[in-house]
Formats: structure tokens, C-alpha cells, sequence
């Protein structure tokens, strides 16, 4: 750097009240810089850790109180056959996402208490002290009915909403019933909300397609409250999202938020355009904002992500002895290369896609025969759902035609593993892994691709990333191909297959850059800055008015 352009940095270092480049790192520099510049969380780096996350807690929010509302609980207790407990930690990228937040911030999450021996481990209040080991908030279970989960969670919830924001063509189901259900159970969580919440203004973090009507109600009952939602699925267009018959109740209950999230900025970009089509209210689009009936809701990007680094890689082995014990456990010779696939049996991952991938890879380039085995691990889910059981049984069919197509008497290409995985196998199979294929038709971000990405501290592996997947805006070093073209794909895994070291490890350096700086802390963090600037706002308002 010339000494001039030296001199002029340093300067401006100096007027943002900063050390200069090249100063020993203070403690307590990065909060007022970041103020000085606007507050933005664009504006500036900050290395993202729980530790810089609950010191902005502490600077910028002060003795706030945090609330979580979500459908599935971060912890489920289930009975077993000889009458013991058991602990299992849900397949949900929602849970694993706000998870560290909480053990972070501490404060009260929301749930539907869905265990067999749920009831037995709350107190009176349906209250229990979580993680279980190191207790560090409060999860506070919510009992529903079996004709409350049909309506609110399988009916509305799973057979409208989730086809309806996924394009997979999969057709959504609309039921008055349904909504009907779906309406009350929204009500029996805001009540809930303002049963526990501690003061007139705590920040509720509203989560996912389950409560679009909870922002509305909890804003009737708490004026003074922030409330932060997050929708963790995509948002269609306008013309798609008219489909559904109570979509102006929808927009005008998620509307009921200060803050409206969604992963990418084409999700917000069609939430407005369903609310310009719909609604009688007032877009900003330069802000990012709509202004219903006199009151502002900010819709924004915040693409969501994982810890870093995860904590289930603390435990691993190294890449060598995962390679070892996955071929073992599944009698694979050495020289046979491995392709996994990992998430929960839904028609919107494109797994039947993949599969075909993986036999016309056979067809087309014969020389990957008995070389290459491709690991689907899925887990079972809303199985009761009938979209989802013929997904599971048409997998199970095209896993068994590829595997008498190509298959020998010593190899099959295709190992269909139908249960859930922990995340200690999980990361065993990413490590264990050549090729990691994620090959959403749609999905609002993906987080198995960033797990994926997070596991290989060997920096090496290639990941097949679906366009239609959110993560793909941010890991553009994968290979990005379109799920429903089969060939594209197929050339896909070839070219994986046959990629240098060396290209693999530029490739992923990049990528394991982005998940590290943009990690879930720092998601949460541009929530919660948000929320800080607004509530700040509107106590000098409110002062301002009192003059
Ligand atoms: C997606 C949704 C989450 C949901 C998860 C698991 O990630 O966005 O809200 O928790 O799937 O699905 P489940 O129906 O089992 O909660």
C-alpha cells in the first residue's frame, strides 16, 4: 500500500473512533465502530461467536426479554418399549438453527410438547430447564389434540402452506377445516405467549409457515412488543400464492410483525408482490417495507446458517477413520468412491431425481460401474401424509430398479438408509464423503449443503448444490445444477468425481469462508440489531410525541 493510501485509511480509522489497521484488537472496539458507521450489520465484518452475540445483547438490548415460537421443540422426550425415557434432538434446520441462539441469549421458546413422555419431564407450569445436561433457557411445551395436529400441522400447515411456498408440483390442499384449526391453534400459542411473557415489550421471535396468523394476535394483545418473524420457507409469486382462499388473512397476520425474515431477497421481493396484488397498503420498496392500516413492518433478507464451528465435529475422527468405518459398516471396497445425500424424506429434496442422476451416470459413463456407490440417508417424515408415503415407496422402488440394472453380486450402487441419523453419523457420512449431492426442487436455504461444507476441515470433497436450493446464492463454488435436468446432473457427479485435489480445496476454502463469516450467529445478530435500532426509534418517537 502506498504511504498515502496508508495515511488516508488511518485517518479514516481515526474518525470512526477505531484502532488503526495494525493496532492491538481491543475488547470493547467493535460494538462502538460499528455503531459510529451506521449500525448496519452489512457494513463492517465481526467475527460472529455466542460470545460477541450476547455482548450485543448486553450493549444493544440491555435486559431484554427474548422469546422463541416454533411448531417442533428443540428437545423431545419419547417413552421406550421397557418404559424408559429417551432424548431425541429433531431433524429440523429450524431447530438446529436457533438452538445455539437460544443457549446463547437463555429467555423462553414456545413449543408443541410432541413426546410420548413430554408431559412426564415438565414442572406444573409445563415448564422444563434445557439443554437437559447444561440447562440454559426455559422450554415451555404446548399440548395439542390429535384433531388439532390433523388440522393445524398436517392439514394447513403440511398439505397447504408447504406445497403451496415449495413449487415440487405437488398440489396443495385447501380445507376449511384446516383452517379453522389452524386459526385456533395460532390463538392457543399467542395466548401462551402473552401468559409467559414478562413485560409489555419483549422481543418475540415468531418462527415458520406454521404461525402466520401469531404475529397479528400476539400484536393485539402486546402493542409494545417486538416481534421478529421468520419465514423459513420459500415465498411464491403472487400469481402462485393467490391460489390459496385466506391469502389476504395471511398477509395481514404476518404483517402484524416489526420485522418480517425471509433466507433470500427474491422470497421478500414476492412477498410484496403478493401484498401489492392483495392488500390495500403502502410498499416501500427502496426501504424494503409495507405500512398497513398506519403501522410499518420491515420485510428483509436474512439468510439463515449453522454454528461454526459446529459442535458435532469436535467429536469426530479424522477424514481417514470416517472413510474407514462407513466402508466398513457398509462392505465397500477401497477403491470405491462414495456420494451421500442426507436430509428428511421430502418430496421437495429431489431424491428420486438424484437416484436417476446416479443411473444414467451408470449408463453414460459405464467406467464409474462398481467404482462409486451413492448413500441416501433419509429420515422418515409426516409420514401419515400421502404425498409423503408414495415418495417413500417410490424411492425404495427406483433404489431397488437401479440396483438390479447396474448391480452385482458384490456391489450395489444405491444404499437407501430409511431412519434418522444423529448428528454424530451425520457428520461421520459428510466426512466419509467424495461427493455430497443436495438436489433441492426448492428450498427456502438448505442447511445440510453448509453442514456439508462446515464438516470437511481436510478441505476437500465436492458438493452438487441444486439453483433451486437458497444456499446456492452464497456457495457458488459448488456445482450448481438444475435437479430436473437428469443428464446435466449425471455430468455433474462425473465431473465431481474426476476433480482435481487441488481444485477441490480452492473450491472449498471459499466456501468454508462464507459459512464461517456468515454463520447462524451473525443471522441472528442482524435480527436482533434491527430490532435494537427500531425499538430505539420508537422510544425517541414516543418522547417526541409526549413534547
Ligand atoms: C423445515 C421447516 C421447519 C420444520 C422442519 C422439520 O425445515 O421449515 O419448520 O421444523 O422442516 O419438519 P417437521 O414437520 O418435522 O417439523
Amino acid at each position: 500500500m502506498s504511504s498515502s493510501a496508508a495515511a488516508f485509511l488511518a485517518a479514516l480509522w481515526r474518525r470512526w473512533g477505531a484502532p488503526p489497521p495494525g493496532a492491538p484488537a481491543s475488547a470493547d472496539a467493535t460494538f462502538p465502530l460499528f455503531r459510529r458507521i451506521g449500525g448496519s450489520a452489512e457494513s463492517i465484518y465481526v467475527e460472529w461467536s455466542p460470545r460477541t452475540l450476547s455482548r450485543l445483547l448486553v450493549e444493544e438490548l440491555p435486559g431484554v426479554e427474548i422469546m422463541v415460537v416454533s411448531n417442533r421443540e428443540p428437545y423431545i422426550h419419547n417413552r421406550t418399549s421397557d418404559g424408559g425415557v429417551v432424548l431425541q434432538l429433531p431433524a429440523s434446520g429450524l431447530v438446529s438453527a436457533l438452538e445455539p441462539v437460544m443457549r446463547t441469549c437463555g429467555g423462553t421458546w414456545i413449543a408443541h410438547g410432541s413426546g410420548s413422555a413430554d408431559r412426564d419431564m415438565v414442572d406444573a407450569h409445563d415448564r422444563l430447564r434445557v439443554p437437559p445436561a447444561h440447562p440454559d433457557y426455559t422450554l415451555r411445551r404446548i399440548w395439542l389434540s390429535e384433531e388439532e395436529i390433523d388440522g393445524h400441522y398436517y392439514g394447513f400447515s403440511n398439505e397447504g402452506l408447504w406445497p403451496l411456498c415449495h413449487i415440487a408440483f405437488v398440489r396443495p390442499l385447501f380445507r376449511a377445516e384446516d383452517w379453522e384449526a389452524y386459526r385456533a391453534v395460532n390463538q392457543k400459542f399467542a395466548d401462551v405467549v402473552v401468559a409467559e411473557a414478562g413485560r409489555e415489550d419483549p422481543i418475540v421471535l415468531v418462527q415458520d409457515y406454521h404461525f402466520a396468523l401469531l404475529p397479528r394476535m400476539i400484536r393485539n394483545a402486546l402493542p409494545k412488543a417486538t416481534i421478529i418473524t421468520f419465514w423459513h420457507i420459500p415465498w411464491p409469486n403472487g400469481e402462485t400464492f393467490g391460489i390459496c382462499p385466506w391469502r389476504e388473512e395471511i398477509i395481514d397476520g404476518l404483517l402484524g410483525s416489526t420485522v418480517l425474515g425471509f433466507h433470500t431477497r427474491q422470497h421478500c421481493n414476492n412477498f410484496l408482490e403478493s401484498t401489492d396484488r392483495f392488500m390495500e397498503s403502502r410498499i416501500d420498496r427502496e426501504h424494503g417495507s409495507v405500512t398497513l392500516r398506519g403501522r410499518e413492518t420491515l420485510i428483509r433478507p436474512y439468510p439463515i446458517s449453522i454454528e461454526w464451528p459446529p459442535a458435532a465435529l469436535a467429536t469426530q475422527a479424522p477424514v481417514a477413520e470416517c472413510r474407514r468405518a462407513v466402508r466398513a459398516r457398509l462392505g465397500l471396497a477401497d477403491d470405491v468412491r462414495i456420494a451421500v445425500g442426507i436430509e428428511r424424506f421430502d418430496y421437495t429434496k429431489g431424491i428420486l431425481d438424484r437416484m436417476a442422476a446416479v443411473h444414467d451416470l451408470l449408463t453414460q459413463h459405464p467406467q464409474w460401474r462398481e467404482k462409486i456407490v451413492f448413500i441416501q440417508a433419509a429420515a422418515p417424515t409426516r409420514s401419515k401424509l400421502g404425498a409423503y408415503e408414495k415418495l417413500q415407496s417410490d424411492a425404495v422402488r427406483l433404489a431397488d430398479a437401479i440396483n438390479a440394472a447396474h448391480g452385482t453380486a458384490a456391489w450395489k450402487p444405491i444404499h437407501l438408509v430409511i431412519r434418522h441419523h444423529d448428528q454424530r453419523e451425520v457428520y461421520e457420512l459428510f466426512r466419509a464423503a467424495d461427493v455430497c449431492v443436495v438436489s433441492s426442487l426448492h428450498d427456502g436455504m438448505n442447511l445440510v449443503a453448509k453442514e456439508f461444507v462446515a464438516s470437511r476441515d481436510d478441505e476437500q470433497g465436492v458438493l452438487v448444490l441444486s439453483s433451486f436450493a437458497g444456499a446456492s446464492r452464497e456457495l457458488s463454488e459448488a456445482l450448481i445444477v438444475n435437479p430436473y435436468d437428469t443428464r446435466a446432473m449425471a455430468d455433474a457427479f462425473a465431473a465431481a468425481l474426476r476433480m482435481p485435489e487441488a481444485e477441490q480445496r480452492d473450491r472449498l476454502r471459499l466456501m468454508r469462508d462464507v459459512v464461517r463469516q456468515r454463520n447462524v450467529h451473525r443471522w441472528a445478530a442482524q435480527m436482533l440489531i434491527d430490532a435494537a435500532r427500531i425499538r430505539r426509534r420508537e422510544t425517541i418517537q414516543a418522547l417526541s410525541a409526549e413534547d
